[in-house]
């Protein structure tokens, strides 16, 4: 996986991980109750930027997060030091080590759009999820992402970005709107499935700069395997830049950018 991963195991990466479970904690986390609850996993945990928000907003949790990555493991392990409730571990999500039937609440963040086959993933978070727990689903739908008026360098930029997501890394930068799909075939029930708006011009209560920041460094992510792959020149990156420094300069440019929730249980037997 990693010569392939589109973001990479910097440690620019690990900070651009732990700015984004911050500005997205909102709309990752809005509206889910965990107070039922006594245990929960989220695979492809990175640093565990997003367990530290679970912990604050749900004390009460045993946490357990599972990578692939060692680099990223050991720089969470170091980062969350302290946080007794919060265990990572390293294993693959398609074969997780856990018996059946062992966590509440079974999660992927961002994960599932860099997997060539996602429903294994979720194969797994319904075996080891107790009859009747909730598997939570939340992953992008790059197709959302634009600017109006748009911004032809930056759409280029994305549409290298997520040609190389899928080509190179055989992931699905569209996953968001084929969850349902996957989950209702491994025989889940669906509870919700929610569009949610992770970034927007329109949202008064995060500031214009700190989310126009973060989609740069989203898309500057990718840069090192785009420009090493061919997908993209570094005349484009620069052209990239320059089209965020002038959306920046221009307070009447929107922009939007938008995953989906999905919320579903494992039947009881
Ligand atoms: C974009 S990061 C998301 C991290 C985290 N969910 C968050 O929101 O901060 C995706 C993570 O998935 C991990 N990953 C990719 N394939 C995996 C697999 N098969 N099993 C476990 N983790 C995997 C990567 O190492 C990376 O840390």
């Amino acid at each position: 996986m990693a010569a392939h991963y589109i973001h990479g195991f910097s440690d620019a990466e690990r900070r651009r991980l732990i700015a984004q479970a911050q500005m997205l904690a909102a709309p990752v986390f809005g509206g889910l109750d965990f107070s039922g609850d006594h245990s929960l996993l989220e695979v492809g945990c990175a640093v565990g930027a997003e367990l530290h928000l679970i912990a604050q907003r749900a004390p009460h949790l045993a946490l357990t997060g599972v990578d692939l990555s060692a680099l990223h493991l050991r720089a969470g392990q170091a980062w969350l030091a302290g946080h007794a409730q919060i265990r990572l571990l390293q294993a693959d999500a398609r074969a997780l080590p856990f018996p059946d039937d062992s966590f509440d609440v079974g999660m992927t963040i961002w994960l599932l759009e860099h997997l060539a086959d996602p429903a294994a993933v979720v194969r797994e978070l319904l075996r080891v999820v107790k009859p009747g727990g909730r598997v939570i689903l939340t992953e992008v739908d790059n197709h959302s992402f634009g600017f109006d008026p748009p911004q032809p360098a930056i759409s280029a930029w994305w549409d290298a970005f997520n040609a190389c997501q899928a080509e190179v890394g055989g992931g699905d930068p569209y996953i968001g709107r084929r969850l349902r799909s996957i989950a209702t075939c491994l025989g889940a029930e669906v509870l919700a499935e929610e569009p949610r708006l992770v970034i927007s011009s329109a949202d008064a209560t995060r500031h214009r700069t700190e989310q126009l920041h973060y989609l740069r460094a989203l898309l500057a992510s990718g840069a090192e395997r785009m420009l090493a792959a061919g997908y993209a020149t570094a005349a484009m990156q620069q052209a990239m830049a320059a089209a965020f420094d002038a959306v920046q300069a221009a307070p009447g440019v929107a922009f939007r950018y938008g995953a989906v929730r999905l919320i579903c249980r494992k039947p009881r037997p």
